[in-house]
């Protein structure tokens, strides 16, 4: 099977408001493919529509228009869902229930016995890096932190071919994420396929093989993410930094250089060219000059130039 999500036109409207009730768009025509055995970075800013679009798949909301399918088959066949794990976003649970207890809990709803339950949860709370001595504590007295983690432990109990994860790094600190990371990346290594919705942009380049970004509920970019950083507007430049020289002094030559720009810096100068080839021709004129050649770097586009480029300041999304 190619694909483990494939989402169709997916359209969900909130209705709010009491006397006079409004509809709120925040999903529109979501379409997308998300391949087997990889990890999906599902991004956007607050209020984007990520959460909505995994209750929409989880089951737990209808949508107002559209249809989805994981591991091949619709969202409405119950059977699916027992091979899919989820965490939510904010992993509530019973709060005078310890982690044993929940875990138990969910091992009891996927039918297993009480044998495989205890090793189960045992293997998993230690897997997502929750001390044993708060095992038996009630979760009214974790962290935020310490929640996730449960949550995370939870979504894994029935051994699911692919999990959802939404927003699995948010209340860790940077040793729990981590941690996390290593789990998830662990979980892919093992042919789980991962969805994760996060607004951490470091974790997706850590993790992520595709990435889409939605925004206001629209998808605004999808694919490789290699790819599509590379296709971004200034990727293949390079930034070539001198010494000793002042910019104005050899402004005229390097303008002669195609779509080579200059600026002036405290000791020196910095040009930017547009292709490798150009970078011989810059040190040349340079050197002519009497300059001292400090630092040469292709220019990276990171997912953050392409994420914020995608958010047209008139209209954020984010709230
Ligand atoms: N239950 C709800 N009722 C009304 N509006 C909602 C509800 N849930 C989410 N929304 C709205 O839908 C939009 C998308 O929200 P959400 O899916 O939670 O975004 P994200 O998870 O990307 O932050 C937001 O404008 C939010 O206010
Ligand atoms: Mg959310």
């Amino acid at each position: 099977m190619e694909y483990a999500v494939e989402i169709r036109n997916l359209t969900k409207d909130y209705e709010i408001g009491f006397w006079r009730k409004k509809r709120v768009r925040a999903l529109d025509d979501l379409s997308l493919n998300v391949r087997s055995g990889q990890i999906f970075g599902f991004l956007g800013g607050n209020g984007a529509g990520k959460t909505t679009t995994i209750k929409t798949l989880m089951r737990l909301q209808f949508p107002t228009a559209g249809s989805a399918s994981i591991l091949g088959e619709d969202i409405s066949n119950v059977k699916m869902h027992g091979r899919v794990g989820y965490c939510p976003e904010n992993p509530y649970f019973y709060d005078y229930l310890t982690a044993r207890e929940v875990m138990d809990y969910f091992g009891q709803l996927f039918g297993y016995d009480r044998p495989t339950r205890e090793q189960k949860t045992k293997e998993l709370l230690a897997k997502v890096g929750l001390n044993e001595k708060d095992w038996k504590k009630q979760l009214r007295k974790y962290s935020k932190g310490m929640l996730q983690r449960v949550g995370l432990a939870q979504s894994l109990i029935n051994d699911p071919e692919i999990v959802f994860l939404d927003e699995p790094m948010s209340g860790l600190d940077p040793v729990g994420r981590r941690q996390i990371r290593e789990l998830i990346a662990g979980l892919r290594a093992n042919g789980v396929t991962v969805f994760m919705s996060t607004h951490i942009l470091s974790d997706i380049e850590a993790l992520c093989d595709e990435v889409a970004i939605l925004r206001g509920g629209k998808l605004t970019a999808a694919g490789d993410l290699n790819e599509l950083l590379a296709a971004s507007e200034g990727a293949g430049s390079f930034e070539i930094s001198v010494d000793g020289v002042s910019a104005e002094a050899i402004r005229e030559d390097i303008e002669f250089i195609a779509g080579a720009q200059i600026t002036a810096k405290p000791q020196g100068a910095g040009i930017m060219v547009l292709d490798e080839a150009d970078i011989e021709a810059v040190l040349a004129v340079t050197r002519r000059a009497g300059g001292r050649l400090t630092s040469i770097e292709p220019v990276k586009q990171s997912l953050e130039d392409l994420f914020v480029r995608d958010i047209d300041p008139a209209d954020p999304g984010i709230k």
